[in-house]
């Protein structure tokens, strides 16, 4: 942990007009300085900030904050990474408190200078890079190094007076300190997302049944947290607001030889619920691009099972039969092309759990309908009915045969009210199509919870559709007068523009200029309607 002390020492150091105006051009204005907003897109000034409260606020988007707050928020960095890359713009020397980082952060780097000269002392290591198609500025920048026998090892540590307790502590040695971790393999540091060693990776170049070995977890590095190479991706991740992620250290190093300089990898483990907060705070579309064997799809259906649920856009990149990005740009395929060819979540979860079911036997048909239902229960209520909708017309199944419970509250709605108003709306244009051109302006079939296709079925004049028929044969359903029709879907838009609003705001595919015009839009909606007025349905879907 940084000092305190240290925190408040850098602090005073500051000047909060310094910081930000190597971001944005700061013009004075009184005792202040105003500047186009770097939050929000704006024409006119109202990002102002002031030296003597030393704090930034924006009267348009409400942004503001102190120094240390702005760089969080502009670079997406956590509080103590601010505050290091903060300290490294003011040439100022941080402290931390002893037991952690600094001393064992130090101690990694002196092993990882040791790894480095003994790559170039190892002309076999050497030409095993080279052969495997990395240039010389490759392995300089992921700082690739190779760690020598056991013996060599420890004589270093001795020559260099590294202790014996940290060397196990941050898993350079085994767990009983008898031997080192890696030896003779090729060294890959693995490296925090501020740039500081934090766990090694070493692949060996002698067959070794382990082809590579990690270190484990220690207090300093979690391999459930940690992507490979985010270091060098994190600002091409933020330009080009996409990801890349891969299995391996070759994928990585290699992606980023060939100019694809957004891509990481996770650590020899699943992307796991632990990784999705790191995403998050980046928000970029996620692009998963594994091995295309049996492992690899595994682990891709089950990546983005997970990210899809959680709201990630993205999909999945297939390379060719057992080949992975290493490979594909080793030989020299033009991986740009390659990544246009994503295929979306959504499609690739429905055509990757279909695969190990033969649909032409019932028996199978039914497992692979099981077990789409135990997924989609699993899904947010607003992605529920996109997805059944995409799973019913891939396995050629009526829509209602995906249907799950939803929560309480839904259902409730659901069954009691929201069916009935919906039949009665479809029951009344059906009897009165004359109403149809005005009432269309206000209601799309998308926005029915239930009965969207007989909805499209009378907005298309197909009369014969047997859904739709079967509730205009229904006598229970009664058709409305005007006032109470209007009234009626006045009451099912409201929630629909409640649940539109959720939507955006996770949106993936929005950026947040364009959420925050949609989000006034409906708002102005909402309040029309809840004053009784009908509003037109021009958001887009
Ligand atoms: N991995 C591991 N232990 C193994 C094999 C793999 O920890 N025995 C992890 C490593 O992090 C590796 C990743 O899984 O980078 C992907 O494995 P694989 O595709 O087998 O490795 P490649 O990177 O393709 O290996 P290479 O190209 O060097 O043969
Ligand atoms: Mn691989």
């Amino acid at each position: 942990m940084i000092k305190p002390e240290s925190i408040e020492n850098l602090k005073s150091l500051i000047d909060i007009a310094d910081v930000i105006g190597n971001y944005v051009q700061l013009k004075k204005q009184g005792s202040n300085f105003v500047a186009l907003c770097p939050f929000h897109s704006e024409k006119t000034p109202s990002f102002v900030v002031s030296p003597s409260k030393q704090i930034y606020h924006c009267f348009g988007c409400g942004a503001s904050g102190d120094a240390i707050k702005f760089i969080m928020e502009i670079e997406k960095l956590t509080y103590p990474e601010a505050i290091e890359k903060l300290a490294s713009m003011y040439n100022f020397k941080l402290e931390y408190t002893k037991g952690n980082s600094f001393v064992h952060i130090d101690l990694l780097e002196r092993v990882n200078s040791f790894y480095i000269s003994n790559l170039y002392k190892n002309q076999n290591a050497l030409n095993y890079l080279k052969q495997r198609g990395l240039f010389d500025s490759t392995i300089e920048k992921f700082q690739l190094g190779y760690a020598p026998s056991s013996q060599e090892q420890f004589k270093f540590f001795k020559d260099a007076n590294l202790n014996k307790k940290d060397l196990i502590e941050l898993g350079v040695l085994n767990d009983s300190g008898e031997y080192p971790r890696l030896i003779e393999r090729i060294t890959f540091p693995i490296f925090s997302q501020s740039g500081k060693i934090i766990a090694f990776g070493g692949r060996t170049i002698t067959n070794h049944p382990a082809k590579y070995i990690n270190f484990t977890n220690t207090k300093i590095f979690n391999k459930s947290k940690t992507f490979y190479g985010l270091n060098f991706a994190r600002e091409h991740i933020l330009r080009s607001k996409r990801i890349i992620i891969t299995e391996g250290y070759m994928d990585v190093i290699m992606l980023h030889q060939a100019g694809i300089q957004n891509a990481v990898a996770t650590l020899g483990t699943a992307l796991t619920r632990e990784h999705l907060p790191i995403l998050r705070k980046l928000n970029p579309k996620v692009t998963l691009s594994y091995d295309s064997d049996t492992a690899g799809i595994n682990a891709a259906l089950k990546a983005s099972k997970l990210l899809y649920k959680e709201y990630f856009d993205g999909g999945v990149i297939l390379f060719g039969e057992g080949e992975d990005p290493a490979d594909a740009v080793a030989k020299g395929k033009n991986i740009e092309e390659i990544l246009k060819n994503e295929i979306k979540f959504a499609d690739f979860i429905i055509e990757y759990m279909t695969k190990k079911y033969d649909l032409k036997n019932p028996v199978e048909k039914k497992q692979a309908i099981d077990e789409f239902r135990n997924y989609i229960n699993e899904l947010p209520d607003i992605l529920k009915d996109d997805f059944s909708i995409k799973v019913s017309q891939y396995l050629q199944i009526p829509p209602n045969i995906l249907k799950v419970r939803t929560n309480h509250m839904q259902n409730l709605n659901l069954n009691k009210k929201i069916d009935v108003a919906e039949a009665s709306i479809v029951k009344t244009l059906y009897e009165n199509p004359n109403l149809m051109d005005e009432i269309i302006e206000y209601l799309s079939p998308q926005m029915f919870n239930t009965h969207f296709e007989e909805l499209d079925a009378v907005y298309k004049e197909d009369f014969e559709n047997p859904k739709l028929l079967e509730i205009v044969l229904r006598d229970d359903i009664k058709s409305l007068d005007i006032k109470t029709l209007k009234n009626q879907i006045r009451k099912l838009l409201i929630p629909y523009y409640q649940k539109k609003m959720l939507e955006i705001k996770y949106s993936k595919t929005l950026n947040n200029e364009e959420k925050m015009h949609y989000l006034k839009k409906i708002n102005l909606k909402l309040l029309k309607l809840k004053k009784g007025e009908l509003v037109e349905s021009d958001i887009p879907v």
